[in-house]
């Protein structure tokens, strides 16, 4: 079991942001988190790493479940996330080698000193994700598309069960786009491949990997389940209160207005 959540709420400031929310994420599974701005997700997200306590309900991460005991550190080395509050949060004069580095201890920043083998993993990362010819290179002279490579190499070195990429393609042209795209079904092919939550407001971006969908709205779970039974034009449609059509073609899906 990657992911447990029965019966999740979270309110703040008065609001519930997300209201009874059951979800199991197993072995194996890739997810898609899909919903419109506001749904919830990036807040669903700051629990998942425990940045937020559930209101009420239980939730378990990698076989933890969260109580006030278990101290969120010890959580997020297991989880490798991504997401622009974290790109942003990076030292811009640290080398993208230095970024990836700095994931052995969820760190922004490199405090401790590195082992041997950690650097010769970062370097092996580096180079799979074809990063390796600016390692060297100060973070914010980087493209959007190479910080975002450097990120989710940061977020892989602690070899997580649950790796969580919040709008990855963010910024990214599309040629940019579909190349990080490739590059996260190649990590989910791997041995010992992580679960990947993969959270976006495009269908589009939907890959072949991503065999379940979990659909949130106003913080509620619309539908979840097949990722081919939840993109189809009936779905979407009621879901985005809009006519819409999909195309499934060569396994991917595209979005069109009625
Ligand atoms: N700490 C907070 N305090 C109060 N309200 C919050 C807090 N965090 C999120 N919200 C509200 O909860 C709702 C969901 O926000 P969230 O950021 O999770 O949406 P999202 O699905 O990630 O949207 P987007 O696609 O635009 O990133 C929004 O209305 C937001 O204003
Ligand atoms: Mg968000």
């Amino acid at each position: 079991m990657i992911l447990h959540l029965a019966g999740v709420s979270l309110k703040k400031d008065g609001n519930w942001i997300l209201k009874n929310i059951d979800w199991d994420i197993n072995k194996g599974e890739n997810w898609t988190l899909l919903g419109l701005n506001g749904a919830g997700k990036t807040a669903m997200l700051h629990m998942l790493c425990s940045y937020y306590f559930p209101t009420t309900g239980e939730v378990e991460v990698v076989d933890r479940k969260f109580g006030r005991d278990i101290l969120g550190e010890q959580l997020r080395q297991q989880i490798g996330i991504v997401s622009s509050s974290l790109k942003q949060r990076m030292y811009g004069t640290d080398s993208a080698y230095q970024v990836v580095l700095s994931g052995a201890f969820a760190s922004i920043g490199l405090y401790e000193t590195p082992t041997d083998a950690m650097r010769e993993k970062a370097q092996q990362i580096l180079k799979d994700l074809d990063c390796f010819s600016y390692a060297n290179r100060a973070y914010r002279t980087l493209s959007q598309g190479e910080q975002q490579r450097v990120l989710i190499g940061r977020a892989l070195m602690n070899d997580p069960k649950l790796l969580i990429l919040d709008e990855p393609t963010n910024g990214l042209d599309f040629i940019a786009r579909e190349q990080l795209l490739t590059s996260i079904e190649q990590i989910s092919s791997g041995e010992s491949a992580p679960s990947i939550i993969y959270v976006t407001h495009h269908v589009e971006e939907i890959l072949p990997t991503f065999n379940k969908t979990l659909l949130l709205k106003d913080g509620e779970v619309f539908q979840q389940g097949a990722t081919n039974k939840m993109i189809q034009s009936e779905v979407l449609s009621a879901f985005f209160e809009i006519p819409v059509e999909v195309d499934w073609s060569e396994e991917r899906p595209r979005l069109k207005k009625k």
